[in-house]
């Protein structure tokens, strides 16, 4: 890996994953057998440097202003555009952070289709345009919990995933939703290499149950920040649930299919005992390796542009409760 000279304008991955946490998830690349790997990241995070955006780069992917409905309720402070277009994961484009927005500005997202199928009456093809005016388009100021503990707040836009299954007319034996990301070796190195792409079986699959699904918080994301959203973010579409681990939040999907039967989903493939399916962000329920009680809330570069706080049970969506009174969220993490 290259590593670039150290600028005071950029955040190491140590400010802001606690390092106990950032070698642990990465560790399951070691469980894997992915001692290359381990050892290539641990060198960086010894010498305490990673790649990082330069603000002097300008990414070469042209985003577009988009029409939108602004969100009623202000969350501020929100995080610094330049950092949550720079602090990724998406491992398609690489595990480390920095990698997506290296490596995914040719990521080619026009043409592009969005099929929705399965148990439906009226199955959907979207392509890209369909995708920024089929459905009205609105502004929700969200909190991003990733499970490696560090969060943000994102301005996203885009319409009800409910709209969107609602259009495609499901069935009544439909149980839950499946989610599936592009599959495209040619543009994306890490599902050309597993030593890239952090062991994971690609494409990458993610999946909800059909009340979480329709619920009003969940989105198909299209933009952030007033614009179409950067190919490191998951451009043209992606999911957002914000009351769940970040993983869940799938970008570039091109396949939903409505199901009667729970979806196999990425990391909970790669390691059932520590990534369930429901993903539910819970301080009470830490992971096996580490405590999900607090969590670094990421604004931006500067020194106060940081803080440590407590997390909130489903994220501080408190209005998802009722989706899980019959489930024990120890069980069903
Ligand atoms: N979707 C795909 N296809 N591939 C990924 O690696 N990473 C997930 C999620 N969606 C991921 C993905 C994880 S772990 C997180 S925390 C969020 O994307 C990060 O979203 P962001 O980079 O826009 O903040």
């Amino acid at each position: 890996m290259l590593i670039k000279s150290w600028k005071n304008s950029q955040l190491k991955d140590n400010d802001v994953t606690d390092e106990q946490v950032y070698h642990d998830r990465r560790s399951v690349l070691k469980k894997l057998g992915f001692t290359g790997a381990m050892t290539l990241l641990s060198q960086s995070a010894v010498a305490g440097s990673f790649d990082w955006f330069s603000k002097d780069e300008t990414p070469a992917f042209k985003t577009t202003p988009l029409n939108f409905t602004k969100a009623k309720e202000q969350l501020n402070p929100l995080t610094d555009e330049s950092v949550a277009t720079s602090y990724n994961n998406f491992y398609e484009f690489g595990t480390s952070k920095s990698d997506p927005l290296e490596n995914a500005q040719e990521f080619n997202v026009d043409p592009w289709k969005l099929e929705v199928g399965g148990l439906v009456e009226s199955p959907l093809s979207l392509d890209y345009d369909d995708l920024l005016s089929k459905f009205s388009l609105e502004e929700r100021i969200y909190r991003l919990r990733c499970v490696e503990a560090w969060s943000m707040v994102v301005p996203w836009i885009g319409f009800r995933l409910a709209d969107l299954i609602k259009a495609a007319k499901p069935l009544s034996s439909a149980k839950y939703v499946s989610f599936q990301t592009l599959y495209s070796p040619e543009q994306m190195p890490g599902q050309r290499s597993r030593f890239v792409g952090g062991g994971v079986d690609y494409p990458y699959v993610e999946g909800l149950t059909i009340d979480e699904a329709m619920h009003d918080l969940s989105i198909m994301s299209v933009g952030m920040y007033g614009k179409t959203l950067p190919p490191q973010n998951g451009a043209p579409v992606r999911l957002v649930v914000p009351w769940k681990y970040g993983f869940k939040s799938i970008k570039s999907v091109v396949k939903i299919e409505l199901t009667d039967k729970e979806p196999p989903t990425t990391w909970n493939i790669l390691a059932p005992d520590e990534y369930g399916f429901y993903a539910n962000v819970n301080p009470n329920v830490d992971h096996p390796r580490w405590s999900q009680g607090r969590e670094r809330r990421i604004l931006g570069t500067g020194l106060n542009a940081q803080q440590r706080i407590d997390t909130k049970m489903f994220n501080g969506y408190s209005e998802v409760a009722s989706l899980y009174s019959s489930l024990d969220l120890r069980r069903f993490y």
